[in-house]
């Protein structure tokens, strides 16, 4: 391990509770910015704040010539109750870093400290990026349109992952998160007395009808080795035992790791959907909304994070995925527009914790793993 890592360990830990105490969800990660901007002036670090409302872009220019290299993290926490008894808990009612953003936000602050400090020897440009709300709505598409990646070669983004073991880095090339898109399905039916039901039309039993269906597409319109999920996650209709409602609601999620099944299975969905609606004698409207691309690693870059993590790392502690994640990440958009890769770095201690939940916690020393392996990226893309 670096040794300039320890030399700001605990400034960064210390950044990283702070983080944790008061967490601010999409867009509003106003505290943290400030957090981060108090680091990066102490190191003279210098940077844009205010990119996608609270997003920051730092630039630390090598005294040698080489490569621009963009390393990212996300700021943003939940809207949900952590733990009171975990360590540091969150001070904030509804609000908690439950995904280890704020470990990525100070993983990269102590990343951004070392490669400052070895400034003289370093080859090329490395751009630090904060982003703000990848839980929610997206901001690295809005950064992105803002300009932050012009004029970068390669960009590497990493998440803390509470089901590999800690002190382990995972790597994959290719699709290695889904696309998150969404969509609402509102049924309309005849309303009238639940005693009566064949001179209404009964918009729970379509809605029923259709949840059943939108299994069919997955089972036996899409290729069996083509991964998808199609998920209703929201089913609203209906005020009392006996009144037939006029409308029925559905949400849901569409999970994709290829883009030609993620822009053909809406168009089979909508079909579908108002297919069943109509043969019941009711309607039905489909809204598809879109969300985060698939994240697709680069090969190249992905070698180079390989060969990175293999400098500090025994081979037992690094490894190839053999799957992707059904799960989505907005660093999809980075890795659309510049060879990118993303890393997971392992948090597990004996038992897989789980992110998004109200106990989910992790270790500070694991901030080490992720800024070495950040660190060693660099230095690895420019040799
Ligand atoms: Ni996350």
């Amino acid at each position: 391990m670096n040794k300039t890592i320890d030399l700001f360990y605990d400034e960064a830990k210390a950044l990283r509770q702070s983080i944790h105490q008061e967490p601010e969800i999409a867009f509003e990660e106003v505290k943290t910015n400030q957090k981060i901007r108090a680091f990066l002036d102490k190191h003279q670090i210098p940077y844009v704040s205010g990119i996608a409302k609270t997003g920051i872009l730092a630039t630390i220019e090598g005294k040698l010539p080489g490569k621009t290299i963009l390393l990212r993290a996300d700021m943003d926490a939940l809207p949900m109750d952590e733990n009171p008894n975990n360590p540091y808990a969150s001070k904030i009612p509804g609000r908690m870093h439950a995904c280890g953003h704020d470990g990525h936000t100070a993983g990269l602050c102590l990343a951004g400290a070392v490669l400052n400090q070895m400034k003289q020897e370093l080859k090329g440009t490395v751009k630090l990026l904060f982003q703000p709300a990848e839980e929610a709505i997206g901001g690295a598409e809005p950064m992105i349109k803002a300009g932050v990646l012009e004029g970068v070669d390669m960009a590497f983004g990493a998440h803390l992952w509470g089901s590999s073991p800690g002190g382990r880095v995972y790597l994959k090339k290719g699709p290695m998160m889904a696309s998150p898109d969404n969509f609402i399905i509102k049924v309309k039916g005849v309303g009238g007395h639940g005693s009566k039901p064949h001179v209404a039309v009964d918009p729970i039993l379509i809605a029923s009808q259709i949840v059943i269906a939108l299994q069919t597409i997955v089972s036996r319109q899409i290729s069996p080795l083509e991964p998808l999920v199609i998920s209703v996650g929201k089913m609203h209709g209906g005020t009392a035992p006996n009144i037939i409602p006029e409308e029925v609601v559905l949400e849901g999620t569409i999970r994709t790791l290829n883009n030609v099944v993620r822009a053909d299975v809406p168009i089979k969905m909508e079909k579908l959907v108002k297919g069943i609606a109509e043969s019941y004698g009711g309607q039905a409207e489909f809204t598809y909304l879109p969300a985060y691309p698939v994240l697709v690693n680069d090969n190249e870059v992905t070698d180079i994070a390989y060969r990175a993590a293999g400098r500090f790392l025994n081979p037992e502690q690094l490894a190839f995925l053999d799957q992707p994640d059904m799960g989505g990440e907005d660093f999809a958009y980075i890795a659309q527009a510049v060879p990118s890769t993303f890393m997971y770095v392992g948090i597990m201690e004996d038992q897989p914790i789980s992110h998004h939940h109200p106990d989910f916690h992790f270790e500070d020393k694991h901030l080490k793993v992720l800024s070495e392996l950040m660190v060693q990226c660099v230095l690895e893309a420019n040799r």
